[in-house]
């Protein structure tokens, strides 16, 4: 069974019609939006805080952002404390297939699989929240530099996440007289994480993310290490028009499905954008409630991550 199916089985049958998708940009005020004050704060030009130099992190000199837990685990993107080992469990599974495509650990290596997109059919599906955690939990290997980049250019989620809205990125080194690209990534206080933040918004945002220049920034993002993984946020592919652009370029897409809220319909036309000779993992995310909260992540499946049951169902 492909990993499409499986998606698609795994979604109970959604009574729900397709919801006008409308204009996806951030509004004032709203997470990503331009205006709700955040944006800045933590940043410290020229600080060093991680010892030395791991290829791929960018020099001593470089901004350094203080990543603020308590300021993401208020806003949702970080487990409780309760939860946390639950979900660093979660992220293990889910990363595993995604570290051995890209490096070609146990399986033949994926050409630019390095570099990961994720996105999913439709807005709030929990692509920032899945892309964050994930991230933290690929910094946690030794032998891997782990760079995020906030690809949701219309949203910069990630960016206002870490502080660093106001920051040059993505955008500013796609456009014209571009910036060093070395010059806009910023280091974290998590060894082995850095960020290339969204950079500032203009109406020609897809056509920079599908120009030719982006095609070679990801080639350098992925080649100029080798033990380098770029991960992308980004925007749902039903609902706006940058994340294809990406997914061109990643060389695996991580899909995040909203479980019981988003249709097999919508997931199906999400997944008939993307090339489908690419390693694809749907997430199901929001799986199911816990003491009236979301449980916390998803479960990883599809491309080599097959659980046990879900083998013994196949076999069936
Ligand atoms: N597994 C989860 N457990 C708890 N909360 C979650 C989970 N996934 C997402 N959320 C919450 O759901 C909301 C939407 O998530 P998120 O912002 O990651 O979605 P998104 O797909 O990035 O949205 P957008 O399309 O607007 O960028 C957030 O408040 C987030 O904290
Ligand atoms: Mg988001």
């Amino acid at each position: 069974m492909s990993f499409v199916e499986k998606a698609l089985n795994r979604l109970k049958q959604q009574e729900r019609e397709m919801a006008p998708l409308g204009e996806y940009r951030a509004a004032p005020g709203e997470a990503g939006g331009p205006a709700d004050g955040a944006g800045g704060e933590g940043l410290e030009a020229g600080a060093d805080a991680v010892p030395g130099r791991e290829p791929g992190i960018p020099r001593r000199g470089h901004k350094l952002v203080a990543v603020d837990r308590a300021r993401l685990r208020e806003e949702g993107f970080l487990a409780p404390e309760k939860y946390q080992r639950q979900m660093a469990d979660e992220y293990r599974r889910i990363k595993r297939p995604l570290i051995s495509n890209a490096f070609g650990i146990g399986v033949p290596r994926i050409e630019d699989g390095n570099v990961i997109l994720v996105t999913s059919a439709l807005a709030g599906e929990g692509k920032t929240h899945t892309c964050l955690n994930l991230a933290l939990s690929l910094s946690t290997e030794r032998d891997r530099t782990i760079l995020l980049v906030d690809g949701d250019v219309p949203k910069p989620h990630i960016s206002r996440l870490f502080g660093v809205a106001d920051q040059p990125g993505l955008l500013d080194v796609l456009g014209e007289n571009p910036p060093k690209l070395d010059d806009l990534l910023i280091r974290t206080d998590i060894p082995r994480l850095s960020i290339l933040p969204a950079g500032q918004w203009r109406n020609d945002a897809t056509e920079l993310l599908s120009s030719e220049r982006m095609r070679a920034l990801c080639r350098e993002l992925s080649t100029r290490y080798p033990d380098r993984i770029v991960l992308f946020d980004s925007s749902p592919l039903l609902a706006a028009t940058e994340a294809q652009a990406i997914a061109a370029l990643a060389g695996q897409v991580v899909v995040v499905i909203a479980e019981n809220i988003t249709s097999r319909d919508h997931v199906a036309s999400a997944l008939s954008l993307l090339d489908e000779h690419k390693p694809i993992n749907a997430i199901l995310n929001k799986s199911r409630q816990v003491s009236g909260g979301y449980h916390y992540g998803g479960y990883g499946y599809g491309y080599g991550a097959d659980t046990d049951a879900e083998q013994e169902s196949d076999a069936r």
